[in-house]
């Protein structure tokens, strides 16, 4: 049984929630655990598009023999009039959980705090849980936690946010190199130091690589940031994840990406197609990571 009722951001979960969680998705991924969530529906609200979250939460509650249902943004009364509470309140008669992609984090806490049912943050512009979860899987799988050094080059966005947390949460080392102006909320990196280890912050990418057994980036112009966009590629010159970044860590140094990667702006193809890369690994651990998720908040309580 997990210590949490919802997954608004990683740090929900304890340490000994997030291992359970791991293990629990490790086993289901290997077909050790045939734990099924039949007769149960996920309800999923998108206000942003998306490619892996949707997917892999879809076939994940096939995967357990329940089901899903989409609700895209021109597909419910929500953000066309109907207030988040009503919304809430009505899906919690229908559904036994409710997975929400929105735009402002406060939304997403507002779901939660109306549902009778938990509520699983799918991303918001603060934090991205779901997502850390399949990193540390990942990463668990590659090197496993202990002595891994991971870095993180790039914007101290929601990806970012929640990779701090279960970094911290976990007792991986990471460090991380972002630009002046594009750091994490500090907010967050006193959540990371409370729970024991607030990231190293390097002054370079150079320097955040160096040693790095794992390189992990993401987008620098994240959804909604659109108009951001010549502002934030000029304030993210030398962040590239590309050949000559990477000559500064070692030749086994595996390279992370939540995707839906940006070639030529945050990583080069040629890195993004290397053997470095574990993008897709990381892919697919969003649906066990998930599916572990669910299982544990659905049929331990
Ligand atoms: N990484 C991730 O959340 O991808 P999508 O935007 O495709 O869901
Ligand atoms: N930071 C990116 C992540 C996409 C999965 C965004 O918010 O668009």
């Amino acid at each position: 049984m997990l210590s949490t009722t919802h997954l608004l951001d990683i740090d929900d979960l304890s340490p000994e929630d997030v291992t359970r969680v791991l293990d629990r998705a490790a086993a289901l991924k290997a077909g050790e655990d045939d734990t099924q969530l039949a007769q149960r529906t996920l309800g999923m609200i998108f206000e942003k598009p998306s490619t892996r979250t949707r997917t892999s939460f879809e076939t994940g509650m096939t995967r357990l023999g329940g089901h899903a249902v989409y609700l895209g943004p021109d597909d419910i009364h929500l953000g066309h009039g109907e207030p988040i509470k009503d919304t809430s309140r009505a899906l919690s008669r229908y559904v036994d959980a409710i997975m929400a992609r929105l735009f402002d984090h406060e939304d997403c806490e507002k779901l939660a705090r109306y549902a009778d049912v938990p509520v699983i943050n799918g991303l918001t512009d603060e934090a991205h849980p779901c997502q850390t979860l399949a990193d540390l899987l990942t990463i668990r799988e590659q090197f496993g936690f202990d002595g891994v050094k991971v870095a993180w080059v790039g914007d101290g966005n929601n990806v970012g946010q929640s990779f701090v947390l279960g970094c911290a949460l976990v007792g991986v080392d990471l460090t991380v190199a972002t630009p002046d102006g594009y750091g994490m909320d500090a907010a967050v990196l006193d959540r990371a130091a409370e729970l024991g280890a607030g990231p190293e912050i390097a002054a370079t990418p150079e320097a955040a690589v160096a040693d790095a057994d794992v390189v992990y980036t993401d987008v620098f112009v994240s959804m909604g940031e659109e108009d951001e966009r010549e502002e934030k590629l000029a304030a993210f010159d030398g962040y590239q994840v590309n050949a000559d970044l990477l000559a500064h860590a070692g030749d086994e140094t595996k390279v992370m990406h939540c995707l839906p990667a940006h070639r030529g702006e945050e990583i080069t193809d040629e890195v993004l197609e290397s053997d470095r890369a574990v993008v897709w690994d990381q892919a697919e651990n969003r649906m066990h990571t998930q599916n572990g998720l669910l299982v544990e908040l659905l049929t331990e309580r």
